[in-house]
């Protein structure tokens, strides 16, 4: 069997079984991994003052990790600039957000560099070579340049963004040509690939073939969608393990037989979460009857705090959730828990269960595996409900959660006030036909339909492809 070879930007080695407090997806990264022999590349998220080229290589669990430092202004202008000042807020929708600065599109296109030549010595010619999200689009690119003939595919993990959003990006057809040096290119969703090929349509000359293959740039490429999903059962497993017990334990003690609400997010201005607090006070105005019966529990965790919009996020965040408390609590209660700490996977699985209601209301997200692991958690005696936002690419998936539109209060307070009143019939009918989709799309399910439409596209295009790839260079 090929070795596949995973990278991403970040890599988060597998830590011991139960303990790990991983993010999404790095979990399912890990989990496609695991039964494969392969190595997972990537930045070890530390800096040094100047780039050394040391590779640093475990394995854990099963998996082969290699990790290497970046340098303060790789990081400053690739990581949280040129990935988390320009692209993340292009692609979610916030063009408000979005800077764009030549120095910033220089270091992404060092960093790539820097990538591909510490990872090319590593390859062997029948290798799978799997690169993951918006941080290292131009990879592919140069691993051709460097002589890679290998079958190669992307992965974005976040939305593609409109055609009208994407020409605002100096230099978008040097980024979009960069992705027809792959075999495939996956989406978690129809809508994001047909996004991705309206500009190729439109922007760039391009043709779409009968096969689902596009062509421009004088390449062809496979746009498709692969829903990603969640290690279904090693989740399930994790809910029942004694931490996911204990913290579940101690949220049915603190409820006092209130009902839970519940959001799970990083402190990310794309999921939404101010205008959830708002969507909550607006329930609590306009039902006085919920008031002491309920309360909200939002676990939001730091992330990329170099960047002022999220410095920005977090300050409002809290003064939000302070006016509210000021304004609804009592002695004994409180409508808001408002919550920073990093928890474990396994409490954080006990919390799930706890939960009477999860919202999951990001105003734009590629999918979403908060939705899937709060489905995964739950008691089949007494699911929970789950109430998601019709931008979230689960959506798609998810239709018999309560979908909402994120943008309207009255929207989201009505199916709040729905889910918090759900018979248990309908809950758990609803949660049984989401269950089985979470696990009949799982991880493995998503590696194995990327892999086999990999191997497939690049075993037919080999055919076409001409012999030697010009070497081309993303110049920022
Ligand atoms: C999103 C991105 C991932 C990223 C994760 C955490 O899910 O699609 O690529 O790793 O957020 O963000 P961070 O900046 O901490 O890696």
């Amino acid at each position: 069997m090929s070795r596949l070879i995973v990278i991403s930007n970040r890599v988060t080695p597998p830590a011991p079984e139960g303990a790990a407090s991983q993010g999404g997806l790095a979990m399912a990264i890990s989990a496609a991994l695991r039964e494969y022999s392969g190595i997972w590349f990537g930045w070890s998220g530390q800096s040094t003052p100047e780039f050394t080229g040391t590779l640093n290589t475990q394995t854990v669990n099963g998996v082969t990790v290699a990790t290497m430092d970046l340098e303060d202004q790789d990081i400053e202008e690739y990581y949280n600039g040129y990935a988390n000042r320009t692209l993340w807020p292009l692609f979610h929708y916030r063009i408000d957000l979005t800077q764009y600065e030549r120095s910033f599109g220089e270091g992404y296109a060092r960093v790539n560099a820097r990538f591909a030549d510490m990872l090319a010595p590593l390859i062997e010619p029948d290798d799978l070579i799997w690169v993951q999200d918006y941080h290292l689009i131009p990879l592919g690119r140069e691993l051709r340049a460097r002589g890679l003939k290998n079958a190669m595919g992307f992965f974005l993990h976040i939305p593609w963004p409109a055609r009208e959003l994407i020409l605002t990006l100096p230099r978008h057809r040097q980024l979009v040509e960069s992705l027809f040096h792959y075999d495939v290119v996956g989406f978690h969703t129809e809508e994001w690939k047909n996004a991705f090929l309206s500009y190729v349509l439109h922007d760039a000359n391009g043709m779409a073939l009968s096969d689902g293959r596009a062509t421009a740039f004088g390449r062809t490429v496979l746009p498709k969608a692969f829903p990603i999903g969640i290690d279904a059962q090693g989740f399930a497993a994790l809910a029942a393990a004694p931490e996911a017990q204990e913290s579940y334990k101690r949220i049915i003690e603190s409820k006092a037989r209130r009902k839970m609400l519940l959001g799970v997010d990083r402190l990310d201005y794309s999921k939404g979460i101010d205008e959830r607090l708002l969507a909550f006070e607006r329930l609590l105005s306009e039902s006085p009857d919920l008031l002491r019966e309920i309360f909200l529990l939002q676990i939001s965790t730091y992330t990329r705090s170099e960047v002022e919009a999220y410095q920005d996020m977090i300050a409002r965040l809290d003064a939000l959730s302070g006016r509210i408390n000021g304004a609804y609590a009592e002695m004994d209660w409180i409508p808001i828990r408002n919550v920073h700490r990093l928890h474990a996977r396994d409490e954080l699985a006990g919390i799930y269960r706890a939960a009477d209601v999860a919202l999951v209301t990001p105003l734009r997200d590629g999918m979403n595996l908060v939705a899937k692991e709060f489905i995964a958690a739950q008691d089949e005696a007494d699911p929970g409900v789950l109430v998601l936002s019709r931008f979230a690419g689960a959506a798609a998936q998810m239709g018999d959660a309560l979908i909402v539109n994120p943008f309207s209060q009255e929207d989201v307070a009505d199916a709040m006030r729905r889910a918090l009143s759900m018979p248990i019939e309908e809950r758990r009918k609803r949660w049984r036909t989401l269950m089985d989709g979470v696990e009949r799309d799982d991880v493995m399910a998503w590696r194995d339909s990327f892999v086999a439409a990999l191997k497939e596209a690049h075993a037919s295009g080999q055919k076409r492809r001409p012999a030697r790839i010009a070497a081309a260079r993303w110049d920022g």
